[in-house]
Protein backbone atom coordinates (compact mmCIF):
# COMPACT_ATOMS: atom_id res chain seq x y z
CA UNK A 1 0.00 0.00 0.00
CA UNK A 2 1.41 3.45 -0.87
CA UNK A 3 0.69 6.74 0.88
CA UNK A 4 0.63 10.55 0.26
CA UNK A 5 -0.91 13.66 2.02
CA UNK A 6 -0.59 17.20 0.43
CA UNK A 7 -1.79 20.70 1.85
CA UNK A 8 -4.39 23.11 -0.10
CA UNK A 9 -3.69 26.28 -1.53
CA UNK A 10 -5.07 29.74 -1.71
CA UNK A 11 -3.89 31.74 -4.78
CA UNK A 12 -3.05 35.49 -4.33
CA UNK A 13 -3.16 35.92 -8.16
CA UNK A 14 -5.77 33.61 -9.75
CA UNK A 15 -5.36 30.88 -12.27
CA UNK A 16 -8.86 31.82 -14.25
CA UNK A 17 -8.70 31.11 -17.74
CA UNK A 18 -7.57 27.74 -19.67
CA UNK A 19 -6.06 27.17 -23.18
CA UNK A 20 -8.62 24.86 -25.23
CA UNK A 21 -6.80 21.30 -25.19
CA UNK A 22 -7.91 19.76 -22.10
CA UNK A 23 -4.52 20.02 -20.05
CA UNK A 24 -5.52 22.88 -17.55
CA UNK A 25 -2.88 25.39 -19.50
CA UNK A 26 -3.80 28.27 -17.29
CA UNK A 27 -3.89 31.61 -19.85
CA UNK A 28 -1.79 33.48 -17.04
CA UNK A 29 0.50 33.16 -14.04
CA UNK A 30 -1.11 32.46 -10.65
CA UNK A 31 0.60 32.63 -7.10
CA UNK A 32 -0.41 31.02 -3.83
CA UNK A 33 0.50 30.11 -0.31
CA UNK A 34 0.01 26.66 0.69
CA UNK A 35 -2.60 25.67 3.62
CA UNK A 36 -1.07 23.14 5.76
CA UNK A 37 -3.89 22.35 7.87
CA UNK A 38 -6.49 21.85 5.39
CA UNK A 39 -4.97 18.52 3.81
CA UNK A 40 -6.00 14.88 1.53
CA UNK A 41 -4.52 11.68 2.44
CA UNK A 42 -4.64 9.25 -0.34
CA UNK A 43 -3.87 5.50 -0.10
CA UNK A 44 -3.56 3.19 -2.81
CA UNK A 45 -3.49 -0.25 -2.63
CA UNK A 46 -3.30 -3.26 -5.51
CA UNK A 47 -6.29 -5.20 -5.85
CA UNK A 48 -5.73 -7.56 -8.50
CA UNK A 49 -4.20 -8.25 -12.08
CA UNK A 50 -6.99 -7.04 -13.77
CA UNK A 51 -10.48 -4.87 -13.59
CA UNK A 52 -11.74 -1.25 -13.12
CA UNK A 53 -9.97 0.96 -10.74
CA UNK A 54 -12.20 1.74 -7.53
CA UNK A 55 -12.47 4.78 -5.04
CA UNK A 56 -13.36 4.46 -1.68
CA UNK A 57 -13.91 6.89 1.03
CA UNK A 58 -10.91 7.21 3.96
CA UNK A 59 -12.17 6.31 7.60
CA UNK A 60 -13.48 9.09 9.56
CA UNK A 61 -13.32 11.69 6.54
CA UNK A 62 -16.64 13.31 4.95
CA UNK A 63 -17.57 11.78 1.84
CA UNK A 64 -16.90 13.59 -1.48
CA UNK A 65 -19.59 14.08 -4.16
CA UNK A 66 -19.96 11.08 -6.84
CA UNK A 67 -18.82 13.36 -9.70
CA UNK A 68 -15.54 14.33 -8.43
CA UNK A 69 -14.45 10.60 -7.44
CA UNK A 70 -15.25 9.71 -10.63
CA UNK A 71 -12.76 12.42 -12.41
CA UNK A 72 -10.37 11.24 -9.34
CA UNK A 73 -10.39 7.64 -10.56
CA UNK A 74 -10.16 8.31 -14.37
CA UNK A 75 -6.78 10.82 -13.56
CA UNK A 76 -5.43 7.59 -11.73
CA UNK A 77 -6.50 5.35 -14.46
CA UNK A 78 -5.18 7.95 -16.88
CA UNK A 79 -1.82 8.19 -15.46
CA UNK A 80 -1.67 4.38 -14.97
CA UNK A 81 -2.37 3.72 -18.47
CA UNK A 82 0.98 6.67 -19.50
CA UNK A 83 2.93 4.98 -17.00
CA UNK A 84 2.63 1.08 -18.51
CA UNK A 85 1.58 0.18 -15.03
CA UNK A 86 -1.00 -3.04 -15.31
CA UNK A 87 -3.51 -4.47 -12.79
CA UNK A 88 -6.88 -2.79 -10.83
CA UNK A 89 -6.40 -0.63 -7.71
CA UNK A 90 -8.24 0.96 -5.09
CA UNK A 91 -7.88 4.57 -4.42
CA UNK A 92 -9.03 5.67 -0.63
CA UNK A 93 -9.22 9.40 0.37
CA UNK A 94 -10.62 11.73 2.43
CA UNK A 95 -10.25 15.31 3.54
CA UNK A 96 -8.91 16.09 7.39
CA UNK A 97 -11.45 19.25 6.88
CA UNK A 98 -14.74 19.96 6.14
CA UNK A 99 -15.92 19.37 2.61
CA UNK A 100 -19.24 21.33 3.52
CA UNK A 101 -16.60 24.50 4.38
CA UNK A 102 -17.04 25.44 0.62
CA UNK A 103 -12.77 25.36 0.81
CA UNK A 104 -11.51 23.57 -2.57
CA UNK A 105 -10.44 20.64 -2.35
CA UNK A 106 -9.34 19.86 -5.68
CA UNK A 107 -5.84 21.51 -5.13
CA UNK A 108 -5.09 18.90 -1.92
CA UNK A 109 -6.68 15.56 -3.46
CA UNK A 110 -5.33 15.80 -6.93
CA UNK A 111 -1.81 16.94 -5.23
CA UNK A 112 -1.78 13.76 -2.97
CA UNK A 113 -3.18 11.17 -5.48
CA UNK A 114 -0.08 12.47 -7.87
CA UNK A 115 2.64 11.87 -5.18
CA UNK A 116 0.78 8.07 -3.84
CA UNK A 117 0.47 6.85 -7.60
CA UNK A 118 4.09 7.97 -8.03
CA UNK A 119 5.27 6.17 -5.33
CA UNK A 120 3.18 2.76 -6.22
CA UNK A 121 4.81 3.21 -9.95
CA UNK A 122 7.97 3.53 -9.10
CA UNK A 123 8.28 1.11 -6.46
CA UNK A 124 6.35 -1.44 -9.39
CA UNK A 125 8.31 -0.68 -11.96
CA UNK A 126 11.37 0.15 -9.69
CA UNK A 127 12.23 3.02 -11.60
CA UNK A 128 13.35 6.46 -9.36
CA UNK A 129 10.55 9.09 -8.51
CA UNK A 130 10.32 11.67 -10.93
CA UNK A 131 11.48 15.38 -9.71
CA UNK A 132 8.52 17.53 -7.65
CA UNK A 133 8.66 19.79 -10.22
CA UNK A 134 7.46 17.14 -12.92
CA UNK A 135 5.14 15.67 -10.65
CA UNK A 136 3.34 19.04 -9.92
CA UNK A 137 3.53 19.44 -14.00
CA UNK A 138 1.21 16.07 -14.37
CA UNK A 139 -0.77 16.70 -11.68
CA UNK A 140 -1.61 20.10 -12.90
CA UNK A 141 -3.37 17.83 -15.98
CA UNK A 142 -5.73 16.86 -13.25
CA UNK A 143 -6.21 20.02 -12.05
CA UNK A 144 -4.91 22.96 -12.27
CA UNK A 145 -4.52 24.51 -8.99
CA UNK A 146 -3.15 20.95 -7.82
CA UNK A 147 1.01 22.13 -9.18
CA UNK A 148 1.03 24.82 -6.56
CA UNK A 149 0.45 22.04 -3.90
CA UNK A 150 3.45 20.98 -4.31
CA UNK A 151 5.79 23.97 -3.20
CA UNK A 152 5.25 25.88 -0.25
CA UNK A 153 5.09 28.22 1.62
CA UNK A 154 4.59 30.44 -1.21
CA UNK A 155 4.47 29.05 -5.20
CA UNK A 156 4.14 30.83 -8.13
CA UNK A 157 2.86 28.69 -11.57
CA UNK A 158 3.69 29.84 -14.99
CA UNK A 159 3.48 27.85 -17.96
CA UNK A 160 5.87 25.13 -17.39
CA UNK A 161 7.15 26.72 -14.99
CA UNK A 162 6.03 25.83 -10.92
CA UNK A 163 8.52 26.69 -7.79
CA UNK A 164 8.96 28.26 -4.91
CA UNK A 165 8.86 31.50 -4.04
CA UNK A 166 10.94 33.78 -1.84
CA UNK A 167 9.50 35.77 0.82
CA UNK A 168 10.31 38.93 3.45
CA UNK A 169 6.76 38.52 4.94
CA UNK A 170 6.25 37.20 8.61
CA UNK A 171 4.52 33.54 9.11
CA UNK A 172 1.35 34.25 8.03
CA UNK A 173 -2.03 32.41 9.13
CA UNK A 174 -5.09 32.22 6.44
CA UNK A 175 -8.09 32.72 8.61
CA UNK A 176 -11.60 31.99 6.52
CA UNK A 177 -14.59 33.58 6.98
CA UNK A 178 -16.70 30.30 6.13
CA UNK A 179 -20.52 31.39 5.41
CA UNK A 180 -23.24 29.67 4.02
CA UNK A 181 -23.62 30.36 0.14
CA UNK A 182 -26.89 28.40 -0.45
CA UNK A 183 -27.05 29.27 -4.23
CA UNK A 184 -26.35 27.25 -7.44
CA UNK A 185 -22.75 26.81 -7.66
CA UNK A 186 -20.56 26.96 -10.63
CA UNK A 187 -17.41 24.32 -10.43
CA UNK A 188 -14.39 26.32 -11.05
CA UNK A 189 -13.75 24.39 -14.12
CA UNK A 190 -17.45 25.56 -15.36
CA UNK A 191 -15.56 29.21 -14.47
CA UNK A 192 -12.32 29.11 -16.19
CA UNK A 193 -14.60 28.35 -19.57
CA UNK A 194 -17.20 31.12 -18.86
CA UNK A 195 -14.79 34.02 -17.89
CA UNK A 196 -13.85 34.19 -21.46
CA UNK A 197 -17.51 35.16 -22.79
CA UNK A 198 -17.31 38.16 -20.58
CA UNK A 199 -16.10 41.90 -21.92
CA UNK A 200 -13.59 42.31 -19.33
CA UNK A 201 -11.70 39.47 -20.84
CA UNK A 202 -9.81 41.58 -22.92
CA UNK A 203 -6.90 42.77 -21.47
CA UNK A 204 -7.16 40.21 -18.34
CA UNK A 205 -3.65 38.25 -19.06
CA UNK A 206 -2.08 41.51 -19.21
CA UNK A 207 -3.26 42.45 -15.96
CA UNK A 208 -2.77 39.72 -14.03
CA UNK A 209 0.89 39.32 -15.42
CA UNK A 210 1.51 42.99 -14.53
CA UNK A 211 0.36 41.90 -10.63
CA UNK A 212 2.48 38.62 -10.92
CA UNK A 213 5.21 41.00 -11.29
CA UNK A 214 4.39 43.19 -8.78
CA UNK A 215 3.60 41.31 -6.13
CA UNK A 216 6.43 39.10 -6.44
CA UNK A 217 8.70 41.68 -5.89
CA UNK A 218 6.73 42.68 -3.08
CA UNK A 219 6.34 39.48 -1.44
CA UNK A 220 10.51 39.64 -1.71
CA UNK A 221 10.80 42.91 -0.04
CA UNK A 222 8.17 41.60 2.72
CA UNK A 223 6.00 44.76 1.65
CA UNK A 224 2.73 43.87 3.31
CA UNK A 225 0.69 46.29 2.41
CA UNK A 226 1.39 46.24 -1.28
CA UNK A 227 0.32 42.47 -1.33
CA UNK A 228 -2.75 43.04 0.32
CA UNK A 229 -3.24 46.11 -2.32
CA UNK A 230 -2.82 43.60 -5.47
CA UNK A 231 -4.56 40.87 -3.57
CA UNK A 232 -7.60 42.93 -3.03
CA UNK A 233 -7.63 44.25 -7.28
CA UNK A 234 -7.13 40.81 -8.09
CA UNK A 235 -10.41 39.60 -5.79
CA UNK A 236 -12.45 42.17 -8.13
CA UNK A 237 -10.58 41.46 -11.41
CA UNK A 238 -11.74 37.84 -10.95
CA UNK A 239 -15.18 38.24 -9.86
CA UNK A 240 -15.90 41.23 -12.14
CA UNK A 241 -15.31 38.79 -15.03
CA UNK A 242 -18.03 36.81 -13.49
CA UNK A 243 -20.30 39.16 -12.90
CA UNK A 244 -19.73 40.13 -16.37
CA UNK A 245 -19.87 37.02 -18.91
CA UNK A 246 -22.66 36.37 -20.47
CA UNK A 247 -24.73 34.93 -18.86
CA UNK A 248 -23.27 36.42 -15.39
CA UNK A 249 -22.92 34.31 -12.13
CA UNK A 250 -21.95 34.99 -8.81
CA UNK A 251 -20.79 33.42 -5.89
CA UNK A 252 -21.05 35.70 -3.05
CA UNK A 253 -23.21 35.79 0.04
CA UNK A 254 -24.81 38.69 2.18
CA UNK A 255 -21.99 38.03 4.39
CA UNK A 256 -19.26 37.95 1.77
CA UNK A 257 -19.68 41.88 1.20
CA UNK A 258 -20.29 42.40 5.31
CA UNK A 259 -16.59 40.75 5.82
CA UNK A 260 -14.98 42.72 2.81
CA UNK A 261 -16.39 45.86 4.15
CA UNK A 262 -15.34 45.02 7.53
CA UNK A 263 -11.56 44.71 6.09
CA UNK A 264 -12.19 47.95 3.78
CA UNK A 265 -13.13 49.86 7.31
CA UNK A 266 -10.64 48.02 9.23
CA UNK A 267 -7.52 49.63 7.35
CA UNK A 268 -9.12 52.77 7.21
CA UNK A 269 -9.13 52.68 11.00
CA UNK A 270 -5.75 51.22 11.75
CA UNK A 271 -3.24 51.66 9.06
CA UNK A 272 -3.19 48.21 8.83
CA UNK A 273 -5.20 45.02 8.30
CA UNK A 274 -5.59 41.49 6.57
CA UNK A 275 -4.66 40.11 2.80
CA UNK A 276 -8.04 39.36 1.54
CA UNK A 277 -9.14 36.93 -1.03
CA UNK A 278 -11.75 34.90 -2.70
CA UNK A 279 -12.04 32.36 -4.76
CA UNK A 280 -14.87 30.59 -6.39
CA UNK A 281 -17.14 30.60 -3.75
CA UNK A 282 -18.43 32.74 -0.73
CA UNK A 283 -15.70 32.43 1.24
CA UNK A 284 -13.17 35.31 2.35
CA UNK A 285 -9.49 34.76 3.12
CA UNK A 286 -7.75 36.55 4.78
CA UNK A 287 -3.49 36.32 5.52
CA UNK A 288 -3.02 38.28 8.41
CA UNK A 289 0.54 37.97 10.49
CA UNK A 290 0.86 34.63 12.73
CA UNK A 291 1.16 37.28 15.47
CA UNK A 292 -2.25 38.95 15.10
CA UNK A 293 -4.35 35.99 14.31
CA UNK A 294 -6.02 35.97 18.12
CA UNK A 295 -6.62 39.56 17.77
CA UNK A 296 -8.14 39.17 13.90
CA UNK A 297 -9.94 35.94 14.97
CA UNK A 298 -12.37 37.71 17.35
CA UNK A 299 -12.54 40.51 15.24
CA UNK A 300 -14.03 38.06 12.50
CA UNK A 301 -16.11 36.10 14.98
CA UNK A 302 -17.76 38.85 16.54
CA UNK A 303 -19.18 39.55 12.48
CA UNK A 304 -22.96 37.43 12.39
CA UNK A 305 -23.49 34.59 9.94
CA UNK A 306 -19.69 32.90 9.72
CA UNK A 307 -17.28 31.00 11.36
CA UNK A 308 -14.05 30.46 10.69
CA UNK A 309 -11.13 28.51 10.46
CA UNK A 310 -7.38 28.45 10.32
CA UNK A 311 -4.48 27.12 8.36
CA UNK A 312 -0.89 28.24 8.76
CA UNK A 313 1.21 28.70 5.56
C1 LIG B 1 -10.68 30.31 -8.55
O1 LIG B 1 -7.77 24.26 -10.25
O2 LIG B 1 -10.16 24.17 -9.46
O3 LIG B 1 -9.53 28.69 -7.27
O4 LIG B 1 -8.02 23.07 -13.38
O5 LIG B 1 -10.48 22.92 -13.77
O6 LIG B 1 -9.45 21.78 -11.78
P1 LIG B 1 -9.38 22.94 -12.75
O7 LIG B 1 -9.65 24.28 -11.91
P2 LIG B 1 -9.18 24.66 -10.45
O8 LIG B 1 -9.28 26.26 -10.54
C2 LIG B 1 -9.00 27.07 -9.44
C3 LIG B 1 -9.57 28.42 -9.65
C4 LIG B 1 -9.48 29.37 -8.49
C5 LIG B 1 -8.24 30.25 -8.55
C6 LIG B 1 -6.92 29.60 -8.20
O9 LIG B 1 -6.86 28.69 -7.36
O10 LIG B 1 -5.90 30.07 -8.76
Amino acid sequence: MWKASAPSNIALIKYMGKESGGENVAVNPSLSMTLDAFRTQVEIEKIGEEGPDRWRQLANTDPLRASSTTRFVNFFTKLKIEQGISGAFEIRSGNNFPSDAGLASSASSFAALTLAAYEAFSSLASRPLPSKAEMALKSRTGSGSSCRSFFGPWCAWEGKSIGAVESGLPPLVDLVAVMDGGFKKVSSSDAHRRVQSSPLFEGRVDRAQKRMREITGALSEGHFQKVAEISWAELWDMHSLFHTAEPPFFYFAPETISVLRWCENFWEKNGRGPIATIDAGPNVHFLVPESATEEYRRELESLPGLRVMESRA
